[in-house]
């Protein structure tokens, strides 16, 4: 008989959010992908090298001219110098990195500290590797990192801890204080880093987004992953990368090449063709997404949804307690049966869920997409104004 390896694991929250807004016609605003593709000319390179002979394996840490310009984005955003031969690995997405770098540095026993809402491919690596994941609960409602909390959690089994900024689902971005403090708590102690900083380009409001790779002392002791699906609005291709340090690195790729061996060959060099020429769509990204924050958050005005800020990502969370008490997970699945938007309950990417009443709506969608989703949401009225009659049934 088969023993269950993640007991207490069913389908992610996102395939089963996805599947429900399918099943009811809803517009989706749960998963995290755009309703638009990728720029044309990156598209039109990657047919140019599926024609021209770039469809068998790729090298196991990715096409050198790839490596290449991730090392010279680096040290163009980050002031970081690396060496694309040996400190950086192309993936299939950010997952496969992640799962990669918890299997590189966990060992049966090991405790990992992870933040919730945690992204939930976190933890699951961490039990496969027979590791222990730690929650601390961000503060609500500015989703603050507790700092004292994670110096008291730290003991000498600590060997991880799993960092995601800017944050999913939260939206929250790290300052110079985290930084500072993140530093005092791992100081003296034999402490991996991973920085999830997939959405490193996505962050508002003139704030730099403050890569672990800017700081040597931490850098040093980091994986820094990233994804090109968020950057490129190329989800589905399943790009992703990964720095460390030499030592991590020949780690990491000794598991990878037994995961995945390497990466999608055309894509990666169409990429590494794009990052090439037209760096400025990354530099551009964040005023294109904060863009669309600022016209859903303005078209949400009206409705009884209370929007928590957000300083990066193309996630927006709505606290619903003005709305309904029905808990998030039931509100969510409602919302998509009958108003016909999707969104995702955040109580999912809790250890302890707390008693909150907040979803999530991923913006990364055409504008008009944004204003049909706004007029739907705008008519959920509070009980008492009378037009939201099963949040009145769920309140008694
Ligand atoms: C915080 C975070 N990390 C990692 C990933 C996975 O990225 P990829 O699609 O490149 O595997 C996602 C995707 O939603 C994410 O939100």
């Amino acid at each position: 008989m088969l023993r269950n390896k993640l007991p207490g694991k069913g389908t992610t929250i996102f395939s089963v959010m996805s599947q429900m807004a399918q099943d009811h016609g809803a517009i989706n605003l749960s998963q995290g992908f755009p309703d638009f593709d990728g720029p044309p000319a990156l598209r039109e390179r990657v047919a140019y090298h599926m024609g021209h002979g770039h469809n068998q394996y790729a090298p196991l840490a990715g096409v050198p001219q790839l490596r290449e310009q991730i090392a010279t984005k680096v040290l163009d955003l980050y002031g970081c110098k690396i060496n694309p031969d040996n400190e950086v690995a192309v993936t299939p997405g950010a997952t496969e990195a992640i799962f990669c770098a918890i299997t590189t540095v966990v060992h049966a026993g090991d405790e990992v500290i992870v933040f919730d809402p945690a992204y939930d491919t976190y933890e699951p690596s961490v039990t496969l590797n027979g590791g222990v994941t730690k929650h601390i609960a961000l503060h609500y409602p500015d989703f603050s990192i507790d700092w004292q909390q994670v110096r008291d959690s730290i003991n000498e089994r600590t060997r991880l801890l799993i960092l995601n900024n800017p944050h999913n689902p939260t939206g929250t971005v790290w300052s110079d204080n985290d930084i500072q403090q993140l530093r005092e708590v791992i100081a003296g102690r034999d402490i991996h880093l991973l920085s999830d900083e997939v959405y490193e380009h996505i962050v508002f409001d003139t704030k730099q987004h403050l890569s672990l790779l800017r700081y040597p002392d931490l850098a040093a002791r980091s994986f820094v992953i990233s994804s090109f699906g968020k950057t490129y609005h190329a989800t589905g291709w399943r790009v992703g990368y990964c720095i460390a340090p030499v030592p991590m690195m020949e780690e990491f790729l000794r598991i990878h090449q037994f995961i995945n061996f390497s990466t999608n060959t055309p894509m990666q060099y169409a990429l590494a063709d794009f990052l090439h020429d037209c760096p400025q769509h990354h530099y551009e990204l964040g005023n294109f997404y904060q863009e669309k924050r600022d016209l859903f958050c303005a078209l949400m005005a009206s409705s009884q949804f209370s929007l928590i800020p957000s300083g990066g990502t193309y996630f927006q969370l709505a606290d619903y307690s003005a709305i309904s008490d029905e808990i998030d997970t039931k509100f969510a699945a409602r919302l998509t049966r009958e108003y016909k938007v999707a969104a995702i309950p955040i109580s999912v990417f809790y250890k302890q869920p707390p008693d909150q009443h907040v979803i999530r709506f991923c913006f990364a969608k055409h504008k008009d997409t944004l204003r049909e989703v706004a007029q739907r949401l705008i008519s959920l009225q509070s009980p008492e104004g009378g037009s939201d009659s099963n949040a009145t049934n769920s309140s008694q």
